[in-house]
């Protein structure tokens, strides 16, 4: 197995997503979270954007023991100051400093020629090793930039000391095969590119970041940047918890692990989703309420035979409660009989017929019955349970 460092940037791209802003106290809770799920990076913020920024950086860094404790900074040299100074406390700290390098970001942000844009990534990385031990580089908008121009400024950030670099897919543009193919290109035409860890940062547009990411771990990157719940910038970036467990549940195809404590997943999720007010959907992959919910009657006839039918991982890894067998007008028999036993509801066979009928009426009005709509139907047809 190979190790996969986790990178969670919940804290700085996932509050820059519309309506997810945090008090400096609030992101000191979710750091300190992110270090109890063990979470290898974690990325608190953009110091130079405003005094509050620099001191929720600050305060994670003289808080949170375990983790790395990484800020942001473009490539100006007041940037990277705001970033080493808000960090300067921390057990271990980095740098991320980044600098736009596709045409697009070159002529109407920038208005900078290439060559241009690698003497500021060179200016930058150096002077941020000179503030700090652990470099991160990122070419913001790696995926629309000329190759050969992205491998140029890759070799000129490890030449100034970086240690990390990050291909970001900021737009969510590529798609897995493109994005792990650039990947091992990376890895074979960049000088001393083993001087360096390959990270990767993917962005949602297009429902990919999670694919994405996966791909281009499989393909030799070996950090993930992530944030809970996915939120982030626009559709947000890839899940930590979906990246997380498909390592995981996968590890017999992938062989890459973490050290994340899966069984802190849930809790974390729900954490960050009441503190920001941005509500988990149901059907959301490990964390949505239905993640682990079951209401077809084939489905609950298998999870009644054996678990493993429908499900790929147990509750209990990420940290919830239990499956759910769920009653409704799509349930069978099986899951009926079994809710009337566990309830202590007890009817003979001829009778459990006459309450299953009562029930898929009962069902057909209603999305979900509840277990008092099982004494209700049971005590209307028979008079008490
Ligand atoms: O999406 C992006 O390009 C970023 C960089 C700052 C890494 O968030
Ligand atoms: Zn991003």
């Amino acid at each position: 197995m190979e190790k996969i460092q986790i990178f969670d940037t919940t804290l700085r791209d996932g509050e820059q997503s519309p309506g997810a802003s945090m008090d400096v106290e609030q992101k000191l809770e979710i750091a300190l979270q992110l270090e109890q799920l063990g979470v290898d990076v974690i990325e608190s913020g953009f110091p130079v954007s405003s005094p509050e920024q620099f001191r929720a950086c600050k305060l994670i860094s003289e808080n949170v023991k375990n983790s790395t404790i990484a800020a942001l900074a473009r490539s100006t040299e007041k940037d990277i100051d705001a970033a080493a100074d808000s960090i300067g406390k921390a057990a271990r700290s980095r740098i991320h400093t980044f600098v736009s390098t596709s045409p697009i970001h070159r002529e109407f942000k920038l208005k900078k020629t290439p060559q241009e844009v690698i003497e500021m990534t060179r200016k930058a990385v150096r002077y941020a090793r000179n503030r700090c031990a652990e470099v991160e580089f990122s070419p913001e908008d790696a995926t629309r930039t000329e190759l050969d121009f992205l491998c140029k400024v890759l070799e000129v950030a490890i030449e100034e000391g970086a240690t990390i670099l990050n291909i970001p897919d900021t737009v969510g543009y590529t798609v897995p095969d493109e994005y792990a193919q650039l990947i091992t290109t990376i890895r074979n035409r960049v000088p001393n590119i083993d001087k360096a860890i390959l990270s990767v940062h993917c962005h949602n547009d297009l429902g990919l970041a999670v694919a994405n990411t996966i791909s281009a771990l499989n393909a030799g990157a070996r950090q993930a940047e992530v944030t809970i719940n996915g939120i982030g910038e626009r559709a947000g970036n890839a899940a930590l918890e979906e990246v997380v467990m498909a390592l995981n549940v996968r590890k017999d195809i992938l062989g890459l692990e973490t050290g994340i404590n899966t069984r802190q997943l849930y809790t974390t999720s729900r954490m960050l989703s009441t503190m920001i007010g941005f509500p988990i959907p149901r059907n959301k992959a490990i964390v949505g309420e239905n993640a682990f919910a079951h209401e077809s009657g084939i489905h609950q006839h298998g999870m009644l035979s054996h678990r493993e039918t429908y499900e790929i991982m147990t509750p209990q890894s990420v940290g919830r409660d239990t499956t759910r067998i769920v009653l409704g007008r799509h349930s069978g028999m099986h899951g009926f009989r079994k809710r009337l036993a566990e309830l202590n509801i007890i009817i003979n066979e001829e009778e459990l017929k006459r309450a299953y009928e009562a029930f898929l009426k009962v069902a057909d009005r209603k999305k979900e019955i509840f277990d008092e709509d099982l004494f209700t139907i049971v005590s209307e047809q028979f008079g008490t349970t």
